[in-house]
């Protein structure tokens, strides 16, 4: 049941300190390099570290497992700002916050905890979320991936498709098909090491957006996988991915909420600063109509998100809120960047005004964790059910 009642978006001190270091970070750290590492397809591996030693990377976990204890609104706080000036820094922090340290959290054994919770959730590494497949996107139950049951291993052979984090990722979750029989209830997830005889990492995807964050495609062939390296009972796999994928939702949103702020800060600033007919052109009422539009939705997109993470906060079911929030604030995200580069006219498309990488970083927040139209599926399910 979801309720706007007593929904209390008062931020407290706490927050209002996590987002002022997520954006004093992000305009000091990030910005310097972002359109160079745009450019470059170049990985912030360097400012990634110092967003672990920060504790952003493993932000809504216990600090005995080596995160920060704080809440999903802080999370989401931080990601909005940090996505204000690098959405690829912003998608690497998101998956391994709230797919993988939230995934191990939530469903590890103690042990499981212990050995890659800690220093995942630390940021001394980082992980990946392995879902999808060539065949197997929005389709997830689809899985051709196997983990064939030896007795006291499992061997994984498949392929794994557009995987975050896929390089730098030290440990990975996998999701593959046990008992086929059993269609999705026959699907385990695998925590899987990088390094292993037969863990193979393809070629880096050459991408429209999220340039510099670090997308490739796995490959397993005979690969030996311990039991105890099963997440949750046999054939919880798919449970645990789409579980988890509903805070990852609110991550990607908050994500889109980031991208579309930033685009809308820096059309603010250039209206003030750029001079057509006489006048600036904040003075010309087109561009304000613009402005205000844009600033709008991004407020309308920023409750959502904010509700998001409030009902999982308040240990609400989030199924619905979060898919929401993603499906709007990603379409937000498209519609006010496209805004910003048609306000910044010729130098909206260029590289030196930022505004042309947010467009391009804006598209896939319709498309991961669910494209825009697998998130009106799950709402209008949540409302039919
Ligand atoms: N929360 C919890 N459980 C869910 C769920 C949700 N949001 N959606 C489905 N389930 C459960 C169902 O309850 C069902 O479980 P039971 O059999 O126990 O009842 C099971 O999952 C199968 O569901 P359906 O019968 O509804 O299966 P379906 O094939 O009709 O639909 C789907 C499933 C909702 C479309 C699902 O496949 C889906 O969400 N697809 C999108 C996948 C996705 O988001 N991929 C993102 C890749 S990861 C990524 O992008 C990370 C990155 O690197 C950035």
């Amino acid at each position: 049941m979801h309720t706007i009642e007593g929904v209390n978006f008062q931020l407290s001190e706490e927050h209002l300190a996590v987002r002022d270091a997520a954006r004093d970070f992000a305009q000091n750290d990030l910005l310097p390099g972002v359109i160079e590492r745009d450019i470059q397809t170049k990985f912030p591996k360097e400012e990634i570290k110092k967003m672990g030693e920060l504790g952003f990377m493993g932000m809504m976990i216990d600090p005995q497992y080596g995160g920060s204890g704080m809440d999903t609104l802080s999370y989401v706080l931080a990601m909005e700002e940090i996505c204000k000036v690098d959405a690829s820094a912003g998608v690497a922090m998101s998956v391994n916050n709230s797919l993988v340290c939230y995934g191990l959290n939530q469903y590890g054994t103690e042990e499981q905890k212990q050995k890659y919770l800690k220093p995942l959730a630390s940021g001394q590494i980082i992980g990946a979320f392995c879902l999808s497949e060539p065949e197997a996107g929005s389709d997830a139950t689809s899985q051709k991936t196997t983990a064939e049951d030896m007795g006291d291993h499992y061997l994984v052979n498949g392929t794994k498709n557009w995987i975050t984090n896929g390089e730098t990722s030290s440990v990975c979750l996998v999701m593959a098909q046990t008992h086929v029989e059993l269609k999705h209830k026959g699907i385990n997830c695998l925590i899987i090491e990088k390094g292993q005889d037969g863990f193979v990492v393809g070629k880096k995807e050459d991408k429209m957006g999220i340039r510099a964050s670090d997308t490739h495609s796995l490959m397993f062939s005979d690969v030996k996988v311990p039991k105890e390296n099963r997440i949750g009972p046999e054939g919880f796999g798919f449970k645990f991915a789409m579980t988890t994928l509903n805070g990852g939702r609110i991550g990607i949103a908050a994500q889109a909420l980031g991208i579309a702020a930033g685009a809308f800060e820096l059309s603010v600033k250039y209206t003030k600063e750029r001079k057509a007919f006489g006048k600036t052109i904040s003075e010309h009422q087109a561009i304000q109509f613009k402005l205000a539009d844009m600033k709008t939705k991004i407020e309308a997109a920023r409750l959502l998100v904010y509700k998001a993470a409030r009902d999982k906060d308040a240990g609400l079911d989030y199924v619905e809120s979060a898919a929401m929030a993603k499906l709007f604030a990603s379409e937000v995200a498209m519609w006010v960047t496209t805004e910003a580069v048609q306000i910044h006219g010729g130098y909206g498309y260029v590289r030196e005004f930022h505004v042309e990488r947010m467009m391009r970083d804006a598209k896939i927040t319709q498309i991961y964790e669910g494209t825009s139209e697998i998130q009106r599926m799950v709402i209008a399910r949540e409302i039919l059910k």
